[in-house]
């Protein structure tokens, strides 16, 4: 087997001994391991035939084509190109009602789903995501967009990555109703590909910017918690030099509020080890400081090691 790909079967060994059941693979690079696996198909081949015996480089090759061939389908891979439409009007002016925070909130979840720009750019029975949870909430969390399964409910954080995100808020000893989650953009980044889901554009952040910014001025959060790079760049403006992997288990700060900045759910779902994990679950204990909620033993302890 060439090195090349011995390294990745080696990789994708070590992943499964550490749990890891699905691994994201990006078109490119499938096209270019099976075409490697085909010329070394090719090669070993014509090896075999000239020593007229199939020695323990074929076997080697065997045994990567096996694992290629019953690796699990790749899951849906970002789409990168949105397609060509009309600029964006300029974002709107928002100028919320007299009110307490849950007829507020109420009043600007209309003026969201009334948008015609959000409307626009919804597929047929889709629907526009406001955000949901708890008008009081402490904890607000701002995910990237609606996927699929959100554009078809009308719920934020219903899909895979939502239910993960679900899952971390419990384990945070809370309920969805207790916080509130939203996304940077409240439709679904329509796109080429059938499957899978496009970042929001800088154009889309900036048009919807005001809806996120009245949902947190209405709820007045002590944490905003920004779930991966749509969510960061949303909030804190695009920043060229900025890689999620130096900020994350950071702080920064929007309208005042504290901002941690953490991995997004898909992320975890693709790549989740232990250690990205107890990563992502270490930037959940620092929100629970700043939000003075009681940690256990058990809470601290989650997605450590074993000794
Ligand atoms: N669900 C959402 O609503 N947004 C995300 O970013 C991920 C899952």
């Amino acid at each position: 087997m060439s090195s090349g790909l011995e390294a990745i079967a080696n990789e994708l060994r070590r992943l499964q001994r550490d749990g890891v059941n699905r691994v994201f693979v990006e078109d490119d690079t499938m096209r270019l391991i099976t075409s490697r696996a085909t010329e070394q198909a090719r090669d070993t081949s014509a090896a075999g035939n000239s020593r007229s015996q199939r020695g323990p480089a074929s076997t080697q090759h065997s045994d990567l084509k096996e694992l290629i061939n019953n690796a699990p389908p790749p899951p849906p891979q970002r789409a990168t190109e949105a397609p060509k439409a009309p600029p964006l009007p300029e974002p709107p002016e928002i100028t919320l009602p007299p009110g307490d925070a849950t007829t507020q909130l109420a009043w600007l979840k209309e003026q969201v789903l009334a948008c015609e720009v959000c409307q626009k750019h919804l597929s047929p029975e889709g629907k526009v995501v406001f955000g949901a949870g708890s008008p009081e909430a402490d904890i607000f969390f701002c995910g990237e967009a609606p996927g699929t399964e959100e554009e078809r409910t009308g719920e934020p954080a219903v899909g895979k990555a939502g239910q993960l995100l679900c899952k971390i808020i419990s384990a945070m000893g809370l309920s969805r109703q207790q916080v509130y989650i939203t996304n940077i953009l409240k439709w679904r980044p329509e796109h080429d590909k059938p499957y899978g889901n496009r970042p929001p554009t800088p154009e889309e952040m900036h048009f919807s910017l005001p809806y996120l910014r009245a949902q947190i001025e209405i709820i007045k959060p002590k944490v905003i918690i920004a779930l991966g790079n749509a969510a960061v760049t949303g909030l804190l403006g695009p920043d060229p030099e900025r890689k999620l992997g130096s900020v994350r288990g950071t702080w920064a700060s929007f309208d005042n509020i504290p901002v941690m900045i953490t991995f997004h759910p898909s992320y975890l779902l693709r790549n989740g080890t232990l250690k990205t994990k107890r990563m992502a679950w270490e930037d959940m204990l620092q929100v629970m400081v700043k939000c003075e909620l009681d940690i256990s033993d058990k809470q601290r302890s989650f997605f450590l090691p074993k000794a």
